[in-house]
């Protein structure tokens, strides 16, 4: 049988893929990340199945109920928060079942800084302001950061940082990318995205941990940068009425003239 590792979406019960929940429905047992995914996703959970919060359990625990499901010739529906991809201990539970011969599938699902960037409305790549995001966090009481993978360091590219398991650590986080970004940086704070309660704070890196105050200490965002404006910005290239493409060939000494769909 087969442990299914399903991206649950950063909160709103809609904001799961048909995939995960088509096999949600089919697996007679679950076990979910209680901490950030919404009971109202377990409603997909077949009558009668096995739905199990371990919040409280050890990796062993979990990994024993996986093994006694497999066993019991049961398929298991395995819940995190967001995507998979990131901070979702996927790859120490996975490792235990290749060991153990069990197989795996992998579901998508939507990440938490894409649930932010929505909230804000906001392009995280604006041209001329930034290309790239950087995905990261501060170092934590059970994860330490590898050496250079510092925010100042990535301050230092001038990209848009989506600041993970921080916001209780604001300061430090702020202090740190001043001297790149400077004080009048845009910030934004997205508390439970896509959730009822969500809150949406934005400021400069000068003020920011000041408006987000001591109330907000955890499931939040932190985003940085200049496309955090939102304005300034160039336009791209892609929709621009001369820039020569595949689909819009501008002559017809085009390399794409004469290109048709299907050629691709
Ligand atoms: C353990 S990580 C899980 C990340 C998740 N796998 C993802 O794809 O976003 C938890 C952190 O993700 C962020 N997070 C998760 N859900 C969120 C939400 N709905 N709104 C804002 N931040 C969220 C917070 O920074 C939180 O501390």
């Amino acid at each position: 049988m087969t442990i299914h590792f399903i991206g649950a979406g950063p909160g709103a019960a809609d904001l799961l893929t048909l995939r995960g929940r088509d096999i949600i429905a089919a697996c007679p047992v679950c076990l979910y990340a209680g901490s950030l995914v919404p009971e109202a996703i377990l409603e997909h959970c077949p009558k009668g199945a096995q739905v199990i919060n371990t919040a409280a359990l050890s990796l062993d625990g979990i990994i024993g109920h996986m093994q006694n499901a497999h066993e019991a010739g049961q398929d298991v529906a395995r819940l995190h928060s967001g995507d998979l991809s990131v901070w979702s201990a996927m790859g120490e539970q996975m490792r235990r079942l290749r060991g153990l011969d069990i197989p795996v599938s992998v579901t998508p699902g939507v990440p938490s800084f894409a649930a932010a960037a929505a909230a804000l409305g906001a392009e995280l790549t604006l041209p001329g302001l930034a290309q790239s995001v950087v995905l990261t966090r501060t170092p934590g009481r059970a994860s330490s950061m590898p050496e250079g993978e510092t925010l100042a360091n990535f301050a230092a590219t001038g990209a848009t940082l989506a600041i993970h398991l921080s916001v209780q650590n604001i300061s430090t986080v702020t202090a740190a990318l001043m001297p790149a970004y400077g004080v009048e940086c845009p910030v934004a704070v997205v508390y439970r995205a896509s959730w009822p309660d969500q809150q949406i704070i934005r400021g400069t890196l000068s003020d920011i941990e000041a408006r987000v105050g001591a109330d907000i200490t955890r499931t939040a965002l932190i985003l940085v940068g200049p496309a955090l404006a939102g304005e300034g910005f160039d336009e791209s290239c892609l929709y621009s009425e001369n820039y020569d493409r595949r689909y819009r060939p501008q002559s017809a000494d085009s390399p794409w003239a004469g290109w048709s769909h299907n050629d691709d």
